[in-house]
Parts: structure tokens; sequence; C-alpha cells
């Protein structure tokens, strides 16, 4: 006996249109979808019913293990309540950002990634989770330790994606000493002369490691079939260098000719939601909004905050004209599900995972109502 459930007067966002209608799951799966018909079944009351979001990058979980600075939290229970934010923002399926290497920012050690990652593993082989979760390794290419943290996860196939990033003075996302100045030397509270001694030792750093260290991580990813991302690009070089080294990812490129670049290449183009939602970049970069209107934006991330996800969707369709409802939420569904190879899920097609949710919207910030994965409610 196979287990069905049916969604019935929902306005169903479809890849490419909104139908009012119904939604029949058979065992996790879409099975059909109905337009106009009516359905005995779970009323939507008129809400949106949408394919379940898709994030790629989300430093969030950092924060509830250490929740203030030098604080740790039982591991399994940060795990929980990310997850609880994240489910209860839309997320259905999440990649969680753990960092390698250490650009002196983070004040993490390798092993506390490693055991964030068993705790992730654990939470969800127990079904503690309500999302499906995955591991994106923030690579700090510039960083000494880089691979010593980055080996604790051979043979993890919980991780499936991989940045390659270099945060040094004088590069991608600091091309200006002005950023990197304001981001490290105030938020540290460092004197001219240790900020000085600083950035000479993270120049030196990126010079001697970050070629070898990116060609060891690139390597190993695309021998076992990790997608690649590369991170804060802002040249055509960049660009170059990210294509041959099969990146599948472009993440906050810094400039517009970047994004451009890396779209015409077929690499997907991420940006944060955050960005949008707040009207441009916390860090002076180029705006979203821009890259959505020029036709070069893919990928939404919510960064730092789950719910920025679904509200940035609702806002690019407001706010751009050529953009409709259905495009801005392919940016946070079925965009990053392919560019990760999750072609499985992110579209409300039979077939597909019923990974759904339930939205109401009038205005400002939308509210998720309820949410389910592989058809089964969890949020
Ligand atoms: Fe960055």
């Amino acid at each position: 006996m196979s287990a069905e459930t049916v969604f019935t007067n929902a306005r169903i966002v479809l890849a490419d249109e909104i139908v009012e209608g119904s939604v029949l799951v058979r065992d996790g799966r879409i099975a059909a979808i109905d337009a106009g018909a009516s359905r005995a079944g779970e009323d939507m009351g008129g809400d949106y019913l949408m394919p379940g979001l898709v994030e790629l990058h989300t430093d969030h979980l950092e924060g509830h293990y250490s929740p203030r600075p030098g604080v740790r939290w039982n591991a399994i229970a940060a795990v929980q309540a990310h997850d609880a934010q994240v489910a209860t923002s839309g997320i259905t399926t999440v990649f969680d950002c753990l960092r390698m290497g250490s650009d002196e920012d983070g004040g993490f050690d390798p092993q506390e990634m490693r055991d964030l990652a068993d705790a992730i593993e654990t939470a969800q082989v127990e079904g503690r989770l309500r999302s499906d979760h995955y591991i994106h390794l923030r690579c700090e290419v510039s960083a000494p330790d880089v691979l010593d943290a980055f080996e604790r996860f051979r043979g993890d196939s919980r991780v499936r994606l991989a940045s390659l990033m270099d945060h040094a003075p004088g590069q991608r996302q600091f091309q200006t000493m002005g950023q990197y100045t304001l981001y490290y030397k105030t938020k540290r509270g460092l004197t001219d002369d240790q900020f000085a001694v600083f950035v000479a030792r993270r120049q030196e750093q990126s010079a001697l490691y970050s070629a070898p260290h990116r060609r060891a991580i690139g390597e190993h990813c695309r021998g076992v079939g990790v997608t690649l991302a590369s991170h804060d690009d802002a040249t055509l070089d960049h660009v170059d260098e990210a294509v041959r080294d099969g990146v599948r990812l472009a993440e906050f490129p810094t400039s517009v000719e970047a994004a451009r670049a890396s779209h015409d290449a077929g690499l997907s183009v991420l940006m944060g939601a955050p960005n949008i939602v707040r009207g441009g970049s916390h860090s002076g970069n180029i705006a979203a909004r821009d890259l959505a209107e020029a036709g070069i934006l893919d990928v939404l991330s919510s960064d730092y905050v789950p719910s920025s996800l679904i509200f940035a969707a609702f806002q690019l369709a407001d706010q751009v004209e050529t953009i409709d409802l259905p495009q801005a939420l392919s940016f946070v569904t079925e965009k990053p599900a392919r560019t990760v190879g999750l072609t499985d899920r992110g579209l409300i097609e039979a077939g597909r995972r019923a990974d759904l949710i339930r939205v109401r919207r009038e205005v400002g910030a939308p509210v998720v109502r309820s949410v389910w994965r592989e058809g089964v409610r969890v949020a």
C-alpha cells in the first residue's frame, strides 16, 4: 500500500508558470499536478506551494556552535538549532559551510570542523534533522594548515562542494587595502605596526601556499566528483583559472566583468540573498540585483541569514521587471540543485522529490507556514 497525500487549493509555482490546483504526492515523490482540479486533500488555503529551497553556502551553523567568542556549544544541539531555523526558512536541502584553513579570522581548529561534520552525520542518521544536510568545505588556500584540515574529510560522502578562497590582502575580495584594513585592522583592533606585520605575513603565505594548495584540493575534488566553487573572483584571469580548474560555481564575484564572464562560460553565478534584501553588499561589493537585471545571476545563497533566501526571491520578482516569481524562485531551488548535481529536487514536477513548502505572502517578509521533506511534514 503506497502512501499518498494531496495538497489542494494551492497556488503552485512550477518551472515557468503559477497554476491554481492540487499536487498529488506518492511515496515521497511528486506524482501529479492538476490545474484547477478540486481533489479532496489538505487545503492550502490559496497559499503558494513551492519547491523546498536549496542552500549552497550558509555559515549559520558557526553561530550556534560558538554563540559567543570562546564559547563552544554541544555540537549536535548546535546542529539541531541551526537545522530548525534553516527548515522553518523553507530550506529543505542545505550545504553547511565548514572552514578549512584559518585566515586568522575564525578561531576554530581543524578538529572542531571534523567534530561538527560528525555531529551533522550523526544527527542526520539518527533522524534528528528536518532538512537534508550536505557539507561545503570552504578552503582558504593561502593558509598553511588548509591541507591538514582538508585531509580529515577524505572519503566523507557528505562533502559535495568545496570552494577555493584566498582572502590575503591584495587578492580578490581585498584587491584594495581600504576594505582589508576596515575588515581586519578595525575589527581586530590592531595598531599600525601590528597590522603591518599581519599584512606581510598573510601576503607571504598567499605567495607560498595558494597555488599548490589550490592545485592539490582541485585535483582531489575532481577525482572524487566533488563540485568545485571559486570565490570572490574579480578579474577575467580569475575566471579563466576557474574554468581551467573545472569550477562549476562562481561564489560572490566582486566585479560585473567577472560575473558576466563566469555566467557566459557556463558557471553558475552565486550572490548573497542578504545583498538583495538589504539593497546592496555589506562589504561594498557589487549589487546582486544588478546582476539579476543583467540576466547573469544564477543562484542566491542565504549566507548568514537563512530567512533571506525566500525573502530575496519575492523581492526580485517584485522589483525586477524582467523576472517573475517562478524565475526568481529558480535561483533558490532548481539552479543551485542542478549546479551540485542534485537533479532529483528543486522543481514541482512529476518524479521529483516531494520537498515542498507552503508560503503566504501579501507584502514584506514572507511567512513559511509548512515544510515537507520527501512528502513528510518536518516544519
Ligand atoms: Fe570572501
